[in-house]
């Protein structure tokens, strides 16, 4: 292939389909971020540079760093591009490949930080095996079934950490987690897989948070906590220590927790009042 030629459409003949996920055709958009020629090349120019280090990867040309794509190119996606290029300013870690994306993000909002929607979700599946992921996507339920999926794959899920984000002695971060900037975590503390926790959030010794578990920013999880799979913290919401809240749990924002929550409730207020039957467990979509 040669340098100047697009790579050639990868055939997804068929739908796959991951929980209530279908996967569409990629869109074929393929590019590498160039953050150096950025600001003076023309966006023609600056996308034969993207596909050029694109084949360049695809022929085998490969750097020292880990090829990764990101999973969601909403918001949460472009900030875990933020969290990789903080990374990559502190130490060359990763090789930003682009975003994978069912829906139909701002690609504006992407070309304007040098990096392209490649495709859909399943393109994961055709991508190089040596190609790590991150599922960006808020809601906890939709990166369980897409972890599943992957994993059923083979495929490696990269773990983000902000280089201004402090930890303690002890501290086990799940595979796929992202950890934002500003983010404390004391001592002894368990993060499970694909676990969210954004910018500013605390969380304190000896807590226990389950996969996919989402805390919003600002969220303050005290010494103890246990949190089950899937809950999610919204901005600013205080967990006092010891408590434990069930799986598929909201806590929403600026509540404070002073009981154990059950599964599957959405508690809010001071102090929380859980309730009930709410039907959407997260109360947003899933980018
Ligand atoms: C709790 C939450 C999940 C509820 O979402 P929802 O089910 O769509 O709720 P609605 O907006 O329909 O509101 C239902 C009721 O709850 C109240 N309510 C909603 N969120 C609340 C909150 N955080 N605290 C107190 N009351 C809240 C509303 O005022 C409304 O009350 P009403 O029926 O008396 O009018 C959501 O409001 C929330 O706080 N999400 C966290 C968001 C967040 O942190 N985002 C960060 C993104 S980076």
């Amino acid at each position: 292939m040669g340098p100047d030629q697009r790579p050639e459409p990868i055939e997804l003949a068929r739908a796959h389909r991951v929980g209530h996920l279908v996967y569409r055709q990629p869109l074929m958009a393929f590019g590498s971020p160039d953050s150096r020629s950025h600001s003076r090349k023309s966006p023609q120019a600056r996308g034969d540079i993207r596909r050029r280090r694109w084949c360049a990867y695809l022929r085998g040309g490969r750097s020292m760093t880990t090829p990764i794509v990101i999973i969601g190119a909403g918001g949460f996606g472009r900030h875990a591009h933020d969290v990789v290029d903080a990374m990559n300013a502190s130490s060359p870690t990763y090789e930003m490949l682009g975003f994978l994306d069912d829906g139909r993000p701002d690609e504006r909002l992407l070309h304007e930080r040098n990096a392209d929607l490649i495709g859909s979700v399943s393109l994961l599946e055709e991508l190089p095996v040596d190609v790590n992921y991150v599922i960006a996507i808020g809601s906890g339920d939709v990166r369980r079934r897409i972890d599943r999926w992957a994993t059923s794959l083979g495929r490696k899920a990269a773990t983000l950490r902000h280089p201004s984000s402090t930890l303690g002695r002890h501290v086990a971060l799940g595979e796929g987690s992202v950890i934002c900037s500003h983010v404390s975590i004391g001592t002894n503390v368990k993060i499970g897989r694909h676990a969210h926790i954004n910018f500013n959030c605390t969380v304190g010794h000896d807590a226990i948070l389950s996969d996919y578990v989402t805390a919003y920013p600002g969220a303050n999880i005290a010494g103890n906590v246990f949190l089950g799979e899937s809950t999610t913290v919204g901005s600013g919401a205080v967990i006092i220590q010891g408590l434990s809240v069930g799986a598929d749990s909201t806590i929403g924002a600026s509540a404070c927790v002073v009981r154990d929550l059950p599964s599957r409730v959405t508690a809010v207020g001071v102090p929380a009042k859980a309730e009930t039957g709410r039907t959407d467990s997260h109360g947003w979509g899933a980018t």
